[in-house]
């Protein structure tokens, strides 16, 4: 006898800025794709909830979506006004996980830090509705909406002001999507060395997400179980290329934004991580994202935490870590010791410098 709807528990995902360039195609492959990590004869749910403040956008791309043949549901929310918060209180009531791409993108000419004023406002107001709406000691927050290296910071600083993040632990379970960057070192290692392989090689990148912030680290690429063998002429290219990948988009764009569905698609990979660990089909998740290394009362998040911060000397950083359903547990401060000569002595300090300022400029904004 099949279950009928309201028989099963219902995991919820809400994507904020859902009608966007990105929150459409992340919306789409999560209705597509979604429902193929449920086990066989599971009693859970797919729910996506789609916030944004474009009314004819949102409704018309989730009444397009609603006509794909999965099991996954939708539903659509905009604010009737500037002030009504009622469409954000439903959209996270019960959520468990929430992705946000709201914001502005880059046009040609300008920088991340360009987008600072207008998206921190926007995330700060974000941020307002889920000290609201959601528990804090549960829900899990992905931040897509640049610049990342600052935002993060306002979002993580501004939830943990609001007295509902009490004991709530919070900073382990905010993390920036840093995701693209690692998709694009894969991809530009196979372009520049055209070796033929099923397997998609895995560059650790590091750091933060713009510019020289973003520490890809070749020194550590494997293929067939041996170190790729990069000439340093090579590895600037690359390293370049994947630091400035997304002007490369920008330009192409040529004023119509900036990536969207290759972002889509490194959103997409993490989420469904996430996904399998509220569904239990996992106990925990590895992947490299950009964290709050303390939390509001100064305290590290999780073991190697600590180890990280006496590397780095700066609070925020992408980083390798694995997150359980309780927030991060481990983070892997030792890929840091694999850094060789150029990675520690040449990139790394230009990126903490760096990022040192965008984190600044996050924290300041934030009274
Ligand atoms: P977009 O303009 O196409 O979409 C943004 C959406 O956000 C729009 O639909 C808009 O109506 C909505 N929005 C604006 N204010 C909102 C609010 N207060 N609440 C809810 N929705 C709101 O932009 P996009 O191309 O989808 O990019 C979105 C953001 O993602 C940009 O800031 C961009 O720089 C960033 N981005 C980050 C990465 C990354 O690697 N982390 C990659 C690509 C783009
Ligand atoms: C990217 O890396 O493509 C995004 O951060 C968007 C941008 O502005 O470059």
């Amino acid at each position: 006898m099949p279950h009928s709807l309201t028989d099963k528990q219902v995991l919820k995902i809400a994507v904020l800025g859902a009608a966007g360039g990105i929150g459409q195609s992340f919306s789409m492959l999560l209705k597509t794709q979604l429902h193929t990590l449920l086990l066989p004869h599971s009693d859970k749910h797919l729910h996506v909830a789609m916030y944004d403040i474009n009314k004819d956008a949102i409704v018309g791309t989730v009444a397009d979506l609603s006509h794909i043949d999965t099991p996954v549901t939708l539903s659509h929310h905009f604010p009737a006004s500037r002030d009504d918060l009622s469409a954000l209180k439903e959209c996270l009531a019960d959520a468990a996980l929430i992705v946000i791409p709201a914001g502005v993108p880059r046009k040609p000419g300008m920088t991340r830090d360009d987008l600072f004023a207008i998206n921190a406002k926007i995330l700060l107001q974000l941020s307002d509705g889920i000290a609201s709406f959601c528990d804090l000691s549960k829900i899990f927050v992905l931040v897509i909406s640049n610049p990342v290296n600052s935002l993060v910071p306002v979002m993580i600083k501004r939830l943990s002001q609001h007295a509902s993040s009490k004991g709530s632990l919070i900073e382990r379970r905010v993390f920036g999507l840093t995701q693209l960057d690692m998709v694009r070192a894969s991809t530009f290692i196979q372009q520049l060395t055209g070796f033929a392989s099923n397997a998609t090689p895995y560059i650790p990148v590091v750091g933060g997400h713009s510019g020289d912030t973003i520490i890809p680290m070749f020194s550590q690429v494997m293929f067939k179980d041996e170190r790729l063998p990069l000439d340093m002429e090579q590895r600037k290219s690359l390293i370049h290329r994947v630091q400035y990948g997304g002007d490369e988009i920008v330009k192409a764009k040529n004023g119509a934004g900036s990536a969207t569905l290759s972002m889509a698609y490194a959103a997409f990979k993490i989420t469904r991580k996430f996904v399998d660990l509220l569904l239990g089909n996992a106990t925990s998740l590895q992947d490299t994202l950009y964290i709050s290394l303390k939390d509001a009362s100064g305290n590290y998040i999780a073991p190697g935490a600590q180890e990280l911060m006496a590397l780095i000397n700066v609070s925020y950083f992408s980083i390798p870590v694995t997150v359980s359903t309780k927030g991060v547990t481990h983070v892997d401060s030792e890929i840091l010791n694999r850094m060789d000569d150029y990675e520690r002595n040449t990139l790394l300090p230009v990126c903490l410098k760096n990022l040192q300022g965008n984190i600044e400029t996050g924290l300041n904004f934030v009274n």
